[in-house]
């Protein structure tokens, strides 16, 4: 953990967290752009993560984001959502800003998640935008691969989509504003196993350094940082944040 003084974290105000398919990775949710298990290394987002895509196939998108969904209900929180949930509680005040789909910081303890990206979860009509909760929209055992018709509307008979936020599709309003607010709020700005590279969501550490905050980034494959403004802990962030805490609750028991 070179350059990066414990202070930074324990003097901080305001602490945002952004997080990343690599928050959920130790839970068994595979990541999109990690060369080995990536889901974009195996297949094509413009066949299935897009409004075009689900109008030409809408079985096998809804089949592909069923058989996600049936993952993360699978899934347990791991580590790194547990610390993160634990952080909240032990600092003034924390903002949790997650550009994944699955709801692993919530089973974690973690209070009001801000989805950048929408949610497995909430599923509504592609026609009306109404929320569906039938419960055929629930998956039971979901192959890879599996081809599923997507329920229809109450209201509309039109087919109901994943409440995902496709490429070529805006953020949804609220989430994008109150992010955009906290990085410009926060002192602090822990970006948690993402690559940034996905805009806009990926503007947020900008913002956050624009307005005075310190930058810290947990990844696998952090690249080194300036060490001034700018701190990387590269390592798995299952092991980085539970030992941030552990150090954290040292620092405060002191001699
Ligand atoms: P990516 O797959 O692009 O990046 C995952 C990042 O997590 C990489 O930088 C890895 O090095 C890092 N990583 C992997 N395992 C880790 C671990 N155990 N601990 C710490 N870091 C780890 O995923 P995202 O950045 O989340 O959008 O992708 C952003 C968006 O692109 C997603 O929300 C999704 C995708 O297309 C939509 O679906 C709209």
């Amino acid at each position: 953990m070179t350059g990066f003084d414990l202070r930074i974290l324990r003097d901080a105000r305001h602490v945002l967290v952004f997080t990343g398919a690599g928050v959920s990775a130790r839970s068994g949710i595979p990541t999109f752009r990690d060369a080995l298990g990536g889901l974009w290394s195996r297949y094509d987002p413009a066949s299935l993560a897009t409004a075009d895509a689900f109008r030409q196939d809408p079985a096998l998108v809804w089949g592909w984001y069923q058989w996600r969904r049936a993952q993360v209900l699978a899934a347990r929180p791991n580590p790194a959502h547990l610390a993160i949930a634990e952080l909240a509680r032990r600092v003034p005040r924390l903002t949790l800003v997650t550009q994944n789909v699955d709801d692993l910081h919530e089973r974690a303890g973690s209070q009001e998640v801000i989805h950048l990206h929408g949610s497995l979860h909430a599923p509504r009509c592609f026609a009306c935008a109404r929320a569906y909760a039938g419960s055929d929209a629930e998956p039971a055992r979901v192959e890879e691969g599996e081809r599923i018709e997507p329920p229809r509307c109450l209201r509309c008979n039109g087919r109901i989509r994943p409440g995902v936020v496709w490429f070529g599709e805006a953020l949804p309003e609220r989430p994008w504003r109150e992010a955009l607010a906290a990085a410009r709020a926060c002192d602090l700005l822990l970006v948690v196993g993402t690559s940034g590279l996905v805009m806009p969501a990926a503007q947020l550490p900008q913002v956050a350094r624009q307005n005075g905050a310190k930058v810290v980034h947990v990844n696998l494959d952090a690249e080194p940082a300036d060490g001034a403004t700018t701190f990387t802990l590269a390592g798995d962030a299952a092991e980085i944040l539970p030992r941030l805490l552990l150090q954290m609750a040292d620092d405060q028991a002191g001699p």
